[in-house]
């Protein structure tokens, strides 16, 4: 009993005062420049709404996401990964056939310089989100065939619907995924890919119930990308 009332009151201090390094310039930058786009503790109210409305994604398990040295570049030099941006549904004009997007609706995304990147990226890579949300040492490592790979990607699992695996040519409501290896942790490739909502609630990437080979190949080619189509 004492210890359940121990947990709650211990969760309800994460979900209100995040694990930020109050000494570290990285969180003031973060709490003036970032905040009113990016939530940086779990929000309390994760509903369908909130999704539909947020200005940009959310950080607070960045330290499970990304990888560091990706994290510092691009904050010095953001590309676009989300091609009709977040949400695209604010960015997209209507067609019958395909998304369209309107480039003239998104604007580009603030810059930091060096000291300021390195800073921040250190605060939010410390940020890991609750425990149990990337599974550790999921993804074996093995290589994998990449025309298998796409195969699977483009036809057989339909990812290309929403995903582009290479610049250019795949759907517009899902990030680029061409970068996705050197952006991304390998063990969050899989664990998104094997349940989207269990990490970002409500949202529409299908949870395809893919059995443990298909979870594997599909990280495998995700991370092999990035060497071949992302440079
Ligand atoms: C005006 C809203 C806005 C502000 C302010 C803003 N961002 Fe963003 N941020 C976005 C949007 C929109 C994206 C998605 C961009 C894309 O997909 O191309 C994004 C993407 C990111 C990403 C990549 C996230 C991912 O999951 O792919 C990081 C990291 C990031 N922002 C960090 C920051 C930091 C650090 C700051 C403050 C210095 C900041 N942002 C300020 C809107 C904002
Ligand atoms: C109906 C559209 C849709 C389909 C189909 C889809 N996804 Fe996604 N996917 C998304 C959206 C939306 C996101 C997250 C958007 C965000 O973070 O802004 C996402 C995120 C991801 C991510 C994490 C990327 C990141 O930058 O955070 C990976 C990896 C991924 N999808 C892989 C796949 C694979 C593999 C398939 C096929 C089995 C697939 N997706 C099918 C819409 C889709």
């Amino acid at each position: 009993m004492k210890l359940s009332i121990l947990a709650i009151l211990l969760g309800t201090a994460f979900v209100s005062s995040p694990a930020l390094a109050a000494d570290n310039p990285g969180t003031g930058i973060l709490k003036a420049q970032c905040i009113s786009c990016h939530a940086i503790a779990k929000p309390e109210n994760a509903s369908l709404d909130r999704l539909w409305e947020r200005k940009g994604p959310d950080l607070y398990y960045a330290g499970s996401k990304f990888n560091k040295p990706w994290l510092v570049k691009w904050l010095q030099e953001p590309a676009r990964i989300r091609p009709a941006g977040e949400l695209y549904t604010r960015h997209v004009k209507g067609s019958d056939k395909e998304d369209v997007v309107d480039e003239s609706t998104l604007t580009a995304h603030v810059k930091l310089s060096k000291a300021d990147a390195e800073a921040v990226a250190d605060v939010l890579m410390a940020l890991s989100g609750p425990a149990d949300l990337v599974s550790k040492g999921a993804f074996k490592g093995d290589k994998v065939s990449m025309s298998m790979g796409a195969m699977f990607f483009n036809k057989l699992r339909g990812c290309a619907a929403c995903h582009q695996a290479k610049p250019g040519t795949g759907g517009s409501s899902g990030p680029e995924l061409y970068t996705a290896g050197e952006r991304l942790q390998a063990d969050y490739i899989y664990s998104y890919i094997k349940n989207p909502q269990a990490i970002d609630p409500h949202i529409w990437m299908p949870t395809l119930n893919l059995a443990e080979p298909d979870l594997q190949r599909l990280t495998g080619y995700i991370l092999q990308l990035s060497a071949s189509e992302g440079k």
